[in-house]
């Protein structure tokens, strides 16, 4: 029970690696926020998790690329949890990939939107509560696709995690004198309904040298470590979970 009497915050939460990450933090005592586009689904898997851990549960419909969400998620949390400990910015989507000239505005808008801007609005809305208190633990969901310049998916999607590397660092460093720790998580390719969309062929396995994909309980077990008492003096770092298939 690494977690008890904590309280967190998990965008994009209602499936995938967001999934796991609140259902790691429930097991280890946390209150968890699963915050999704998708409301109903983010609803019925808070429900799951009050039926099977002892912590406390709520949902939220958030789009995290609206400031209005950002700050109505936050409420939430406040109302039905109390003040928020971790914010877990995890949502996130691919497309697939395209020449540059084909990309429009509008494309870079949304994917720029989601996968960065909705990782700097719950930021903006916490800063302030967590600097105030001398406490907080900040994980960003990157990319491995952000550290070489893309794998398999459209550049709208590196490049805006290459965002989120920055983004970790220059939080990190505002955040550090408050008692606030944050960092990046740099998934390579976990199985889940993001990459059934990108069509991996077989030279991306054959890259990994772990010789598997990665499962959601991969990054749930990073996630954990960096909230967790053990990575106390970790802060601006990116792990990258990858199986091997990036080393710096
Ligand atoms: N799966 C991988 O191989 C992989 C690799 C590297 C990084 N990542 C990153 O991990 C994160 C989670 O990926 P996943 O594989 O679980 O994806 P997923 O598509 O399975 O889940 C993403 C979740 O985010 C939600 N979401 C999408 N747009 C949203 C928005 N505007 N506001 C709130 N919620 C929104 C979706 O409804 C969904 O529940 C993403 O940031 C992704 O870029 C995934």
């Amino acid at each position: 029970m690494r977690l008890e009497g904590k309280v967190a915050i998990v965008t994009g939460a209602a499936r995938g690696i967001g999934l796991a990450i609140a259902e790691t933090y429930a097991r280890e005592g946390a209150s968890v926020l699963l915050a999704d586009l998708d409301g109903d689904e983010a609803a019925k898997a808070a429900g799951r998790l009050a039926a099977a851990y002892p912590g406390s549960f709520a949902a939220a419909h958030t789009d995290v690329a609206s400031k209005a969400d950002c700050v109505a998620m936050f409420a939430t949390a406040h109302e039905a949890l109390g003040p928020v400990d971790i914010l877990v910015c995890n949502a996130g989507i691919v497309r697939p990939a395209a020449a540059i000239e084909d990309i429009s505005p509008e494309t870079w808008d949304k994917v720029i939107g989601i996968n960065l801007m909705g990782a700097i609005y719950p930021t903006q809305v916490f800063a302030p509560e967590a600097k105030e208190r001398g406490t907080g633990r900040i994980i960003y969901m990157a990319s491995v696709a952000g550290e070489v310049g893309g794998v398999s998916a459209e550049m709208t999607y590196s490049v805006t995690k290459a965002g989120v590397l920055c983004l970790t660092k220059a939080t990190a460093k505002q955040l550090a004198p408050h008692g606030v720790t944050v960092n990046a998580i740099a998934p390579g390719t976990i199985q889940t309904a993001m990459t059934d969309i990108l069509q991996y062929d077989a030279s991306v396995l054959e890259s990994i040298p772990l010789g598997r994909y990665g499962e959601v309980s991969d990054i749930a077990g990073a996630a954990l470590y960096l909230v967790s008492d053990d990575a106390k003096y970790v802060t601006g770092t990116t792990l990258d979970v990858n199986g091997g298939l990036f080393m710096r």
